[in-house]
C-alpha cells in the first residue's frame, strides 16, 4: 500500500528472520542512557530501551547516531549478517543508497507510546526511516495526521526529519522495532533546498540544535 507520506511494504520479514532478529536483540546486554532533552523526553514516553549502531560510520552518521543516542552511547558491537541483508533488500526495494546509514534497535515494554517528533537531521540531507515492525500488537502510526495500520514483519519508510510522526495508543505488549535510518540529499528523493517542506524542517533543525 502507498499513501502520500508512508510507503508501506507487507510481509517484508520472513518468519525465519523474525526469529534470528528476536533471538539475537534478546542476547543484547546494553541499557540505553538518557540523558540528552529529547531523548529522555522520548525514552521515558517509550518505556524501553534503545540501542543505536552506526553502520556507515560517516561523518553524518557518527554526528546523528552520537545526538540520537543521547551523547555517544552508540553500540560497539558488530551486527550478524542478518542485517546487512536487510538493509541490502530494503534499498533495492526502495530504490535508495545505502552509503550513509545507520540503525536503531528498539525494545520497549508494554504500556509505551511514541510521542509527535521530528527525527534531526543535518543541513543539506533528509533523515529518511524504514522501520520493520518485528514484534508488536497492531498498531495506528500516523505521519503528518495521516494514519495507517502496521502489522508484523511490515516494512513503512518515510521522510522523519520532514514530517512529524507518532503513535496513537499504548501498547499492551513488548515491542520491537528495528528503525533504519538513511542520510539522502534532497536529491534522492526528488527535492531540493526550496521545496517549502525542506524550508520547514531547516526552521525545526535549528531548534532542535539549540539543546544539542
Ligand atoms: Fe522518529
Amino acid at each position: 500500500m502507498e499513501s502520500s507520506h508512508i510507503k508501506q511494504f507487507s510481509n517484508f520479514l520472513t518468519a525465519n528472520e523474525r526469529s534470528e532478529i528476536i533471538e539475537y536483540v534478546n542476547t543484547i546486554n546494553h541499557k540505553s542512557q538518557a540523558e540528552n532533552v529529547h531523548l529522555s523526553h522520548l525514552i521515558k514516553k517509550i518505556n524501553g530501551n534503545s540501542h543505536m549502531y552506526d553502520i556507515s560510520k560517516t561523518d553524518s552518521t557518527k554526528e546523528i547516531t552520537s545526538f540520537q543516542s543521547g551523547g555517544n552511547d552508540v553500540m560497539k558491537e558488530e551486527l550478524p549478517d542478518i542485517f546487512y541483508n536487510l538493509i541490502d533488500r530494503i534499498t533495492t526495494t526502495v530504490n535508495i543508497p545505502k552509503e550513509n546509514m545507520f540503525l536503531q534497535i528498539v525494545d520497549m515494554d508494554e504500556g509505551g507510546t511514541i510521542g509527535g517528533h521530528y527525527d534531526a537531521a543535518i543541513d543539506g540531507y533528509i533523515n529518511y526511516k524504514c522501520n520493520i515492525s518485528v514484534l508488536s500488537d497492531d498498531y495506528i502510526f500516523v505521519v503528518d495526521g495521516e494514519d495507517l495500520t502496521i502489522k508484523e514483519n511490515d516494512l513503512y519508510c518515510f521522510e522523519a526529519s520532514l514530517y512529524k510522526h507518532w503513535t496513537l495508543n499504548p501498547f499492551h505488549s513488548r515491542r520491537i522495532l528495528l528503525s533504519f535510518g538513511f542520510i539522502l540529499p534532497y536529491s534522492a528523493l526528488g527535492r531540493n533546498e526550496n521545496d517549502p517542506r525542506v524550508r520547514l524542517s531547516k526552521r525545526i533543525e535549528k531548534i532542535f540544535q539549540k539543546d544539542r
